[in-house]
């Protein structure tokens, strides 16, 4: 478990968290807060040496290897995270998961997926502002095995301990990175303190 806890990501996740931030900031926010997340999870990747010349003279430079990515929101809240990354990434290919939490028993159930057809062969970074009971993330994360993916990672804001307990336990291979580690989940499986219901924030549904 990774915690990005750079001072302004601690920042800006505070005015994420207070609850008059309306949802035109709530997204900007999330959007920097992933990029500057994104250059933490990507510092190592491996890099090749290729020959270039400069407008000076012949040089042998640096780029990030072959490796191929993929970025995969889980539905909808995740797709907030999308942007941040690609802006550093590109040409990462995007997959889609779709899970909504069930209000009554909190499980997820599975209702889009979407990915690249390669997507077994790239580093994976699931994303999902939100890792309450774990439910949803370590769903997402057996699909995209059961596709044959062993190279993920899974990138949250805010995070339960009770949720990292659970990926940990059923995905040891997968890292986790958050921006917070929050106290506990309350009786409906909302994170507390949290941000609220991160989707509604995001889209503007409540
Ligand atoms: C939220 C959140 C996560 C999930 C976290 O999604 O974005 O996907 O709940 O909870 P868990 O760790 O207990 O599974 P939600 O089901 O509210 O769907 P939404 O993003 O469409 O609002
Ligand atoms: N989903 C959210 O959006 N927020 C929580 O606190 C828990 C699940």
């Amino acid at each position: 478990m990774h915690l990005i806890d750079h001072p302004m990501i601690q920042h800006k996740l505070t005015i994420m968290r207070k609850k008059e931030t309306g949802s035109k900031d709530f997204r900007i926010l999330l959007r920097e807060i992933s990029l500057l997340m994104g250059y933490e999870i990507t510092r190592d990747l491996p890099l090749d040496d290729v020959e270039i010349e400069t407008p000076i003279c012949k040089m042998t430079a640096r780029k990030v290897s072959g490796r191929k990515m993929a970025i995969v929101p889980i539905l909808r809240a995740g797709l907030g995270m999308v942007e941040g990354l690609q802006t550093l990434v590109p040409v990462a290919k995007v997959g889609h998961i779709g899970l909504y939490r069930d209000e009554e028993t909190h499980n997820p159930v599975v209702y889009y997926c979407k990915l690249p057809e390669d997507i077994s062969q790239r580093l994976v970074i699931v994303t999902d502002p939100m890792l309450a009971t774990g439910g949803s993330s370590c769903d997402a994360l057996a699909m995209l095995k059961e596709r044959g993916c062993t190279n993920i990672r899974l990138m949250c804001l805010v995070a339960a301990p009770e949720g990292i307990a659970r990926v940990q336990k059923e995905h040891p291979d997968v890292d986790i990175y958050v921006a917070a580690v929050d106290e506990c989940l309350n009786r409906d499986a909302y994170i507390v303190p949290g941000l609220g219901d991160a989707g509604d924030r995001i889209f503007g549904t409540k």
